[in-house]
């Protein structure tokens, strides 16, 4: 499994149609969904939680809990549903998250999360991951940090993203500790000089095509988020630079090929804007950005509007990409 850029896991965001836009534009990252937690995969609409489209893969669950025997069930699932690898999150510093004991307030129980993975192994085959921060509240520090790898190796898993600014468990909001607490690589390179046979993707503010390449030097992959959430076409770049690939879509193709998506996704009932909501940036740094923008928010933002809209929405892509190819 390729797993060299992956596109992070991110509520709201990474759902379903996301995830096949962003397909459309790269055959070569993998996807993690939005978390999930293990109560609403279990007694939820299953279909609706989980499903996805096969397009989309390589495709991980990531999940969200601490109980050992719902993680367990829940990564039998992802296995039995075609998912490539359930990933446990041990990152988020929310106080909802928290309430519930999952997310970041984990990594003050290394042993309840070695339980915990240990179960997960137990009942699937495929991999069983982490995504961690670095460290928690007043707690940022290598030994504490690599003892709690070495737990979770020994309960069995072997690739661990680690989002390189630790969690404030108290008095920051989610947004602020995506932001506040300094971003520190080094902690993340010495994880993986201490532990060469673990798979250790870096995380975490990571913007430009060089910074992959700065980090793939040190590291074994790099998860990539808000920045291809906000500019998806950043993913041609990372094609063309990092996976050597030479045939690359437009952003007219890509458009072209949403709408047959969307079209038979109104047909299930999808609705018009819980799709082209996640196209927002599709023309971020383009002339014609501002154009799509206006187009998006008048005509497919709101809850009814309709599929015949989208269609004229090819005349607005044709005269984007005619202005930027004069420009060019
Ligand atoms: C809107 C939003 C939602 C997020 N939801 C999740 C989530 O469900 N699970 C998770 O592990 N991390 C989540 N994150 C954190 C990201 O996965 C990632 O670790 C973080 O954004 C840092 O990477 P970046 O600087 O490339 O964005 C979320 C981040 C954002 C901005």
């Amino acid at each position: 499994m390729k797993k060299i850029v992956s596109v992070a896991p991110m509520m709201d965001c990474t759902d379903r149609h996301d995830r096949f836009f962003l397909r459309l534009i790269s055959k070569n990252v993998m996807m993690y969904t939005e978390m999930v937690a293990t109560k609403s995969a279990l007694h939820g609409d299953r279909k609706k939680i989980l499903g996805f489209s096969s397009e989309e893969k390589p495709l991980a669950l990531q999940v969200g809990g601490s109980d050992k025997k719902e993680l367990a069930e829940v990564s039998k699932i992802a296995e039995d549903m075609g998912y490539d690898e359930i990933n446990i999150n041990l990152g988020c510093p929310s106080k909802k998250v928290q309430k519930n004991k999952f997310g970041a307030c984990l990594m003050k129980e290394p042993e309840l999360v070695a339980e915990c993975i240990n179960e997960m192994v137990n009942a699937c085959n495929i991999p069983v991951t982490a995504k961690t921060r670095i460290g928690f509240d007043d707690t940022e520090d290598f030994d504490y940090l690599n003892n709690f790898i070495l737990k979770m190796k020994d309960a069995g898993s072997k690739s661990f993203i680690m989002h390189a600014r630790k969690a404030i468990l108290k008095g920051l909001t989610p947004k602020q500790n995506l932001n506040i607490p300094k971003l520190n690589y080094e902690m993340v390179y010495k994880i993986k000089n201490e532990n060469p046979d673990l798979n250790i993707i870096i995380n975490g503010g990571i913007s430009k095509v060089e910074e992959i390449k700065k980090h793939l030097k040190k590291c074994d992959g790099v998860m990539i988020g808000r920045v291809i959430y906000q500019n998806p076409y950043f993913l041609v770049d990372i094609e063309r630079e990092i996976f050597n690939e030479k045939n690359n879509p437009t952003r007219e193709e890509v458009a072209e090929k949403l709408l047959k998506y969307l079209e038979k996704e109104v047909k299930l009932g999808t609705k018009v804007n819980h799709i082209m909501r996640h196209t927002v940036g599709l023309y971020h740094g383009q002339i014609g950005s501002k154009k799509w923008k206006k187009y998006l928010s008048d005509n497919m933002m709101a809850r009814d509007s309709d599929f015949q809209k989208a269609k004229h929405i090819m005349t607005i892509v044709q005269n984007n990409e005619k202005a930027n190819q004069i420009i060019a």
